[in-house]
This record gives structure tokens, C-alpha cells and sequence, in this order.
């Protein structure tokens, strides 16, 4: 199995680079331009359909093997649990504005730049705490046998931009990915 925390933490920079294309088209409507509705709106389903549907779950995972081993971890994977959750329904929430958005119905942009502004700060946050209390933890107390539990929890994940076989749908995100990284 390839090293588990290395991929874990390598979604985790996709994830990053998301919210950074999101803050960028932030920016765009901070200045009183139109942003690319639909850039956001991509970005924001693959991360509903990846990240809350297959990473989310496998955390979980192992997040509940952890606190086994490190019983004093509890209350912090708890909250990093109960985070999954808020970032869900925060997504959804900014997912629906996005397409109404997009679907040109009166969305005002206040609404757009307060669900945007939470879900930026708060899964930036999310990551960054996993990054710095959790991977190392794991990689060092995890087994072979918890890795492949974590991962059975989302068994046919398939990665829809970064993956090995991108869909057609996401074509205009992976080619401002390719833009970006020049
Ligand atoms: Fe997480
Ligand atoms: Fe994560």
C-alpha cells in the first residue's frame, strides 16, 4: 500500500488549492467585478462530491480508531467530526446560492460572500488543524489493517479532478488548475 498519510495529505493540498481558487473569485466580487460563477460552482461540487463523500468518511474512520488508541484525542477528533458535518451543510448552502447564482436568480452578493467567507475560514482551519495534530499522530500509531478499514469506508473513490481518469464535467476547473500551475 502506498505510504496512506502521504496520499491523505496530498488531497489535503488539492483541497487547499480549491479554497484558494475560491478566495480568488472572492476577490473578484470584493472589488464589485463578476466572478466566475461557475469556476465556484465546480469547485464547490467537487468538493461535495469528493471531499464529503469519500475523505470525510475515511477520516471519520480514522478519527474513531485514533481516539481508541489516544483516549485523551477524544474531544479533539470529536470536534474535527462534528467539523465534517458543519462543512457539509456550509457547502451545500454556498452550492445551492452558487447555482441559483448561475441560473442568473436574484442572489445578492451578500449572501454569496457570507456562506463563501464561512466555508473558506472553516475548512481552511479544518485542514490546517488536521495537518498538524492528526497526520503525524497517525502515520505514527495506525496500522496497515486501520488504513484499510478507513479506506473501505468509501471503497470505489474516485478522485473526479486529481484523479487518474478526470471526468468531463470538471474540464474548465482542470484546465484553470493546469493555467494556475503554469
Ligand atoms: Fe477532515
Ligand atoms: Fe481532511
Amino acid at each position: 500500500m502506498a505510504d496512506p498519510t502521504r496520499a491523505w495529505h496530498d488531497e489535503h493540498m488539492y483541497f487547499n488549492r480549491m479554497l484558494a481558487m475560491l478566495q480568488k473569485e472572492m476577490d473578484v466580487l470584493a472589488t464589485g467585478e463578476s466572478p466566475h460563477y461557475g469556476l465556484m460552482l465546480d469547485i464547490i461540487s467537487y468538493l461535495r462530491e469528493y471531499s464529503d463523500v469519500v475523505h470525510h468518511p475515511r477520516e471519520d474512520e480514522v478519527f474513531r480508531r485514533l481516539s481508541l488508541l489516544r483516549p485523551d484525542y477524544k474531544l479533539r477528533v470529536a470536534r474535527l467530526r462534528q467539523e465534517h458535518r458543519v462543512i457539509a451543510v456550509a457547502g451545500e448552502t454556498l452550492r445551492k446560492l452558487l447555482e441559483e447564482a448561475g441560473a442568473d436568480a436574484m442572489v445578492s452578493r451578500a449572501e454569496i460572500e457570507i456562506a463563501a467567507a464561512t466555508f473558506l475560514v472553516y475548512y481552511g482551519n479544518h485542514i490546517q488543524t488536521e495537518e498538524e495534530d492528526i497526520l503525524p499522530l497517525a502515520a505514527k500509531l495506525l496500522t496497515h489493517a486501520d488504513w484499510a478499514a478507513a479506506k473501505a469506508m468509501a471503497p470505489s473513490a474516485h478522485d473526479p479532478v486529481f484523479g487518474a481518469k478526470p471526468t468531463q464535467r470538471f474540464s474548465e476547473l482542470r484546465r484553470r488548475i493546469a493555467a494556475e500551475a503554469g
